[in-house]
């Protein structure tokens, strides 16, 4: 069989996979390697992870995912600079003044992206902004800082690294809706306000039978104010037990939604959230749920990798 990633670079699209540390040795590391063109880190450059306790670092796990990633020839997505949660409780225990709170923010985004200039090829710069109903979430960075936090971290995160592409990435906002609306109308204003924003990551947690119908619609729109966009953290869960049936249908949709992207020249591709059913992050949030990735508990290919070949 070809590997995902010949058929991927052949069309200039990616394959990625979320990886840990965990994924870079052994049966993990082979599939890791030989499948995917890029990885994401999928919690090692959290801010957690990167500053324990304050001005104390460790970028262990960090760097040797990007050094698996530059032996293996593939891109980094580096994940995340700015969000709500996996933040150090130095920081959400703290009590900052709004001025203390810009500096230390900005500090972390170019300390980290320094530390990875020339090697992180795109950033999730700010994850999970917005609420459901398209207002902004109540942060630390929004109740702190007011809406300026988000054009503020993409212009520092410019400077740190002028050659890395700037995303804003969440999720639910992969049809079209009043939260990818609220991403829509900013990543617009951001735009004619001439705030560094090169992409829009679409995160794409899906439940079986419910990938949005209008997807690929919703992915021009945003191509059309001149972004890209990414499928940046794809699994579609089911009700477990898993089927034969279930198998096939989200063989389909993981089809569909390569389809969807595939069709729109700026969808630069598809990133899975990690590969395997025995470490996807879905049976501990989603109760009674799982089997949401292309390969099963044994890493053996199920037919959504099938699926993923066959679009590819
Ligand atoms: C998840 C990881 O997969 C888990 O291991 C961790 O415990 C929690 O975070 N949206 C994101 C990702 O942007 O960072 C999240 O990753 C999944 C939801």
């Amino acid at each position: 069989d070809v590997p995902l990633r010949e058929s991927a670079d052949a069309k200039g699209k990616v394959i990625g996979t979320a990886a840990g540390g965990s994924h870079l040795t052994g049966a993990r590391g082979e599939i890791t390697g030989r499948e995917f063109n890029w990885l994401t880190p999928e919690n090692a450059m959290k801010w957690e992870a990167v500053e324990p306790s304050r001005g104390t670092y460790n970028w262990a796990e960090a760097d040797r995912i990007v050094d698996f990633a530059q032996a293996h020839g593939q891109q980094v997505r580096g994940h995340t600079l700015v969000w709500h949660s996996q933040n150090p409780s130095w920081l959400t225990g703290g009590s900052f003044t709004p001025a203390e709170l810009r500096t230390i923010l900005q500090n972390h985004i170019s300390t980290e992206m320094t530390r990875y200039k020339g090697k992180v090829a795109a950033w999730d710069v700010v994850n999970e902004a917005f609420n459901e109903d398209g207002t902004y979430r109540q942060s630390l960075w929004y109740t702190g800082l007011g809406t300026d936090y988000i054009a503020d971290a993409l212009t520092w995160a410019r400077a740190a690294d002028p050659a890395a592409k700037l995303y804003i990435n969440d999720y639910n906002v992969e049809g079209v809706n009043a939260k990818s609306t609220a991403l829509y109308n900013l990543v617009k204003s951001l735009k004619e306000r001439g705030v560094p924003i090169d992409g829009v990551g679409l995160q794409a947690h899906l439940i079986l039978g419910q990938v949005p119908s209008t997807l690929q619609q919703n992915i021009q729109r945003f191509a059309d104010l001149g972004v890209d966009v990414a499928i940046t953290e794809l699994d579609i869960r089911m009700q477990l037990p898993a089927t034969q049936a279930k198998l096939a249908q989200q063989a389909a949709e993981y089809k569909a939604v390569m389809n969807a992207c595939l069709a729109v020249a700026r969808c630069t591709g598809v990133t899975v959230w990690g590969f395997n059913d025995a470490d996807s992050w879905v049976p501990d949030v989603f109760d009674g749920y799982g089997a949401a990735t292309p390969y099963d508990e044994n890493l053996a290919p199920k037919p959504a990798y099938y699926a993923i070949a066959e679009s590819l």
